[in-house]
């Protein structure tokens, strides 16, 4: 028999940034955020997006059970940002997001994404839904790959 492939699970948490509020501080502190988890989660097959709204941050990470467990330990330990809160953390049957670790905030090409699914009131009453933080994650994927694409064959 062939043996059993391992479980692939996503987890979706919020959190407030810590960060700067000095613009090109905390672009540099994202910068670095973004270097090592793009480096760490390549080397551990986790992918992942996340998004970026005023001092909050909202990130699916999906790969094999006990990375993203390892993954989670130490994100939630970060001091860059604080009130780490799980909204689900569950086994998935395919993997949905195609880099290892992507950052979007608010621009004028995301923001009727961010418009729509209106995240911040619920993120602000700490009760944001797992559904609608995948829902704008899968939104803003799709809008950079199309974007990528037609830059692609037009540039
Ligand atoms: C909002 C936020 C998201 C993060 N996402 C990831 C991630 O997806 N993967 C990862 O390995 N580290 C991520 N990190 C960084 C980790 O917390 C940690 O700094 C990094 O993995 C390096 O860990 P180490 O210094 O213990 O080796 C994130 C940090 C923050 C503040």
């Amino acid at each position: 028999m062939r043996a059993k492939r391992t479980t692939l699970v996503h987890l979706i948490y919020f959190s407030r940034l810590a960060l700067s509020s000095e613009p090109q501080l905390r672009a540099s502190q994202l910068g670095d955020i973004t270097r090592q988890a793009q480096k760490k989660n390549e080397f551990s097959v986790i992918t992942s997006l996340m998004m970026v709204e005023q001092n909050f941050a909202a990130q699916v990470i999906e790969g094999e059970r006990q990375q993203i467990q390892d993954t989670f330990g130490r994100i939630a330990e970060d001091p860059r940002h604080r009130d780490v809160q799980i909204c689900e953390w569950r086994e998935i049957a395919k993997r949905e997001f195609v880099n290892s670790f992507t950052i979007v905030a608010r621009t004028p090409a995301s923001e009727a994404s961010f418009n729509k699914a209106n995240l911040l009131p619920s993120l602000q009453r700490g009760t944001p839904k797992a559904a609608a933080i995948h829902a704008l994650a899968v939104a803003l994927q799709s809008e950079a790959m199309s974007k990528q694409g037609i830059d692609h064959l037009f540039v």
